[in-house]
């Protein structure tokens, strides 16, 4: 009886030790050698199991009922240990992360770089007199595109460049569909409105290229405003978000929604960046805005948040900006 009692409590102690063991292993292979010492063949646990004939035969069945127990206990801290290893276990396949060590304090989180810059030029603009709305990620056609006087024949319309839903919907290629939208709901000019969100392509994933990208758009529509509101307009939020030492380049361009058209590019630290595109609203797209095209004129501009939020932060691929990788966005 004694021996019973005695081997119990030593297969009981054996199995606490190796958990805290299990608990403490930092590595696979570490906890692999755990394993073979103490379930293998010539395994501690296992050799309770071995031991167990010599048991007289009356406390066998408790004797054995323990060290099965003292068994699914390691099995089940092994299992475990092994899953905490593998799912947090691993950064970018590089660190290995001790989960049960004492936390680290971190900092309290910050914006992302994406959303710092967007908030930027949102409120540069929000102090010329833009109001901000959000309007839908997900158009349809006529707002993404007819509306914008872009015929169905436009490239931007093909299937390869827009996703769309099984309901014919499309996810807006750009921001600029919220321009009909904008005049129909404020109604009377004089109007500045934009927005910000966003947008999707079918693009090839590449260092600069991702399905989905951010643009702002916005527009300023009143009697007499022409090409030099504009202008004026483009330097002070880009001298207001970069700083006064930017040169702008204003490229002659083609946008169906926009005559004249100019692309905008700014010299920012040591090289130009396409940047926006922009020109003063066509008849047509005013129109479909519901407004006089006789009295009213306005300009349009609509620019690429992502490349923008690259080059202020110093990042040189877009896929970094959607990994959510703590690491990296702690930098910024
Ligand atoms: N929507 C255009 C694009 O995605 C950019 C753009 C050009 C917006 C001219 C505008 C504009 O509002 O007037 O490339």
């Amino acid at each position: 009886m004694a021996a019973a009692e005695e081997m119990i409590e030593r297969v009981t102690q054996a199995a606490a030790a190796a958990v805290r063991r299990i608990a403490d292993a930092a590595s696979a292979d570490e906890l692999e050698k755990l394993r073979i010492g103490l379930l293998g063949k010539a395994g501690e646990i296992t050799g309770f199991l071995k031991s167990l004939g010599q048991v007289p035969a009356e406390s066998r069945p408790r004797v054995g009922q323990a060290v099965n127990a003292a068994k699914e206990q390691v099995q089940g801290a092994l299992e475990e240990r092994k899953g905490a290893l593998a799912s947090s276990g691993q950064l970018r396949g590089k660190h290995w992360i001790d989960v049960t060590k004492p936390g680290i304090r971190r900092g309290a989180g910050h914006r992302h770089p994406l959303t710092r810059t967007l908030e930027e030029v949102k409120a540069i603009l929000q102090s010329m007199g833009f109001r901000y709305d959000d309007y839908p990620e997900v158009e349809d056609e006529y707002h993404n595109f007819d509306s914008l006087n872009t015929p169905d024949w436009h490239p931007s319309r093909d299937m390869h460049d827009s996703f769309y839903t099984k309901s014919g919907n499309v996810l807006r290629t750009h921001t600029s569909a919220f321009q009909s939208r904008a005049m129909r709901a404020i109604k009377d000019p004089p109007i500045r409105a934009m927005t910000a969100g966003r947008c999707y392509r079918n693009d090839d994933v590449d260092a600069t290229h991702f399905p989905m990208f951010h643009q702002l758009d916005a527009i300023a529509i009143d009697r007499g405003i022409h090409f030099g509101d504009l202008k004026w307009t483009l330097e002070q939020v880009l001298r207001g978000l970069l700083g006064p030492d930017i040169r702008l380049r204003f490229r002659p361009s083609y946008f169906p929604f926009t005559t004249p058209s100019a692309e905008v590019d700014v010299y920012y630290r040591g090289k130009w960046l396409e940047l926006l595109g922009s020109g003063m609203m066509r008849p047509e797209v005013l129109r479909h805005g519901g407004l006089d095209s006789d009295r009213w004129q306005g300009f349009a501009f609509g620019m690429g948040i992502d490349r923008l939020a690259m080059r202020r932060y110093g990042i040189t691929d877009i896929r970094l900006l959607y990994e959510n990788d703590v690491a990296f966005l702690a930098q910024f």
